[in-house]
């Protein structure tokens, strides 16, 4: 029996807002790229099942009900976190020097800076999709407002939001691949389970996140300063 003991990390909220931010930005970006159009070009629609993803209705009306689930949980989030004034993902000062230090780290086996409830380039992945997806939102309800019968909207104010959304897109899908690519380390996988069950292993947070565990258990933290003053001093 696995007898190790694990902690809570990420709350019912927090996996919701994940998952469903998952799952809506997949949709958005399977049914874009049908919009552009893509998928007849290459032949994707050739293959079975796949007829859909060539009919720019299917994918249009895909696309916005991806939009509508996406605005919804940006909402949920902001409003949230400003609530209750919690901003461990948000970008701090040295947030890149640091994340070269773990990178290195990782590489060389050898050891990390100490770390809190995120390390320093999860919070930098969280402002490049974040930045990402604030750029989709805002382009993407120009293009809608642009579809609606009697608008008339400024032509460059239409080009540049075309333009944007397409290259945001593309940073977008770059940011996803670089967030997947991170579990090829061992180390970061530790912090999968934490995005299905809400629990990671003590042992993990412990070492690798020691700023965040200590405020979690601060008599842990007294007990770990009293051992070492107590091995100093032998
Ligand atoms: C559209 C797809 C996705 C987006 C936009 C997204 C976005 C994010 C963001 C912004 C974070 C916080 C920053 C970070 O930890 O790097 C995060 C954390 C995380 N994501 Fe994703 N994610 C996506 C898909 C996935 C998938 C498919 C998996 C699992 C295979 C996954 C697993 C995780 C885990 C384990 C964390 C770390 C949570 C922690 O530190 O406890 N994500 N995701
Ligand atoms: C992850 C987020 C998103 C991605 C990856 C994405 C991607 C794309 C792509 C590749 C296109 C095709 C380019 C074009 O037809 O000009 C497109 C079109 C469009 N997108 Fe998005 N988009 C996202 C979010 C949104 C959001 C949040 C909205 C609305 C609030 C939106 C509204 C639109 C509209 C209205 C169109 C044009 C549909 C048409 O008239 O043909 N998008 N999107």
């Amino acid at each position: 029996m696995n007898r190790e003991k694990k902690i809570l990390r990420q709350t019912l909220s927090n996996r919701i807002v994940h998952w469903m931010t998952a799952l809506s930005i997949f949709a958005l970006i399977i049914s874009g790229l049908g919009q552009l159009p893509l998928y007849k070009r290459y032949f994707v629609t050739s293959l079975p099942g796949a007829e859909w993803l060539g009919d720019y209705f299917s994918t249009l009306v895909m696309h916005y009900i991806g939009a509508i689930g996406l605005l919804f949980i940006i909402f949920y989030h902001m409003v949230l976190h400003v609530i209750k004034k919690e901003f461990d993902i948000w970008p701090k000062k040295g947030d890149l020097k640091q994340s070269f230090l773990i990178i290195k780290a990782m590489m060389t086996k050898g050891k990390e800076p100490e770390s809190d409830k995120y390390l320093a380039e999860q919070r930098l992945a969280y402002l490049f999709i974040g930045i990402s997806t604030m750029l989709l939102v805002i382009t993407g309800i120009i293009k809608m407002v642009k579809n609606l019968p009697g608008m008339q909207i400024p032509y460059e104010v239409i080009f540049w939001s075309a333009q944007i959304h397409n290259f945001a897109t593309i940073f977008l899908i770059l940011g996803i691949v670089g967030h997947l690519a991170a579990f090829i380390f061992k180390e970061n996988r530790a912090l999968l389970p934490g995005m299905f069950t809400g629990y990671v292993k003590e042992e993990y947070a412990k070492h690798r996140h020691s700023l965040w565990y200590n405020k979690l258990h601060p008599k842990a933290k007294q007990e770990c300063n009293i051992r070492e003053i107590r091995e100093k001093a032998n």
